[in-house]
């Protein structure tokens, strides 16, 4: 019997393609999200690479009662992978209740049903966002947390802090979290792919909308920052990359491999790569040309930030493999998908 796990969020970028991987690897995956930023089309690409189809129900997790139904529906599920949220760093400012309850109040909910419908953990998505302004690069698990620049930053702590406070009370159930790096890129096949809901704010959307002409130019955020070339720098990681360690994670949790019931770790290349690099690495990848020019520095954006994954590495087995030219290269061949499909 296949085993059962739960993704929220699963028809958003990180979900879906953590989707394929779990089916690949032979788990039953069933969706909830609410497809407030994505769509159920995302569900056909799914079938399309694995030929198999997850169930999917349209469900937001801050509601309770049906969330509920669907943990009693789907009688067994061993597993839950919590990527529902919100992301926008800007507009969390902006609307810091509507962060805090979509990315607080869901995590809250599943965590009180899971002992009542028997499932064994929850692997969490938290970021990199959490270390702030590192004072020692790489950074590893051990770096202490700093101040949150923004509600969404807050929330993703105040989570970790949920998960961390719950297991130490002794709530039947384990977890994983996960620190995400910059998630990049698209599944090889060009069936899913990021899915930005207007202008990009994210770095990579922004570069392949603007090669692909969507975009007059790339605004660079500052080039007087202390690193190299004066751009900020970043560890991009491939989302399919990415998307394993989900597997690999789960695996372990399931499979009573956890030294904690609590388990940390960084998901990231441990590359540093400034803004100036990728749009290099993006030119030479595809052989497209990205007008840009610097502007002013974003507020609130972090110097440089790239990951010590040796935990990840030696006690998960996992690395990240994909060069970033292959992956900008995805990245591209997704937004060419997106042009031949009309939709962007
Ligand atoms: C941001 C969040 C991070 C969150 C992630 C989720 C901050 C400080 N961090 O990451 O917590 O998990 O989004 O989506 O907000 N850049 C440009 N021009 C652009 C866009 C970006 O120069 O048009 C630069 C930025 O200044 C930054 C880099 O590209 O140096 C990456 O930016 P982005 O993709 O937005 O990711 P983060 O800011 O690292």
């Amino acid at each position: 019997m296949k085993k059962k796990i739960l993704v929220t969020g699963g028809t958003g970028y990180i979900g879906s393609h953590t989707v394929v991987e779990l089916q690949a690897a032979g788990y039953e995956v069933i969706i909830a999200d609410n497809l407030s930023n994505s769509s159920e089309d995302v569900v056909d690409g799914i079938e399309r690479i694995t030929g198999i189809r997850p169930a999917f129900t349209k469900l937001d997790c801050n509601d309770k009662e049906g969330l509920n139904a669907l943990l009693g529906k789907h009688n067994g599920l061993r597993g839950i992978i919590h990527f529902a949220a919100n992301k926008a760093v800007g507009e969390s400012v902006r609307e810091p209740l509507t962060y805090y309850r979509n990315n607080i109040v869901t995590l809250i909910n599943l965590l009180e049903l899971m002992p009542e419908h028997k499932v064994d953990g929850i692997v969490f998505s938290s970021s990199c966002t959490v270390y702030g302004q590192p004072d020692i690069l790489p950074v590893t698990e051990d770096a202490p947390v700093k101040p949150a620049l923004s509600p969404y930053g807050n929330a993703k702590q105040i989570n970790e802090e949920i998960l961390r406070d719950a297991i130490y009370a002794g709530l039947p159930f384990k977890s994983v979290i996960l620190r995400y790096f910059n998630p990049t890129g698209a599944h090889p096949s060009g069936e899913i792919g990021e899915l930005p809901n207007g202008v990009p704010q994210n770095l990579v959307p922004f570069v392949t909308q603007t090669a692909m002409g969507i975009r007059s130019e790339l605004s660079v955020f500052g080039n007087d920052y202390n690193t190299p070339d004066g751009s900020c720098i970043r560890d991009y990681i491939n989302v399919v990359d990415l998307a394993k360690a989900h597997v690999i994670a789960m695996d372990r949790m399931l499979g009573g491999g956890m030294e904690n019931n609590l388990e940390i770790f960084n998901l990231g290349t441990g590359r540093g790569l400034s803004v100036l690099e990728l749009i290099q690495a993006f030119e030479k990848a595809t052989g497209v040309k990205v007008p840009y020019k610097i502007v002013e520095r974003r507020e609130g954006d972090i110097e440089k930030v790239w990951a010590d994954p040796k935990r990840a590495n030696d006690v998960l087995g996992w690395v990240a493999g994909e060069s970033v030219e292959d992956t900008l290269a995805s990245a591209w061949n997704w937004q060419k998908k997106l042009r031949e499909r009309g939709i962007q």
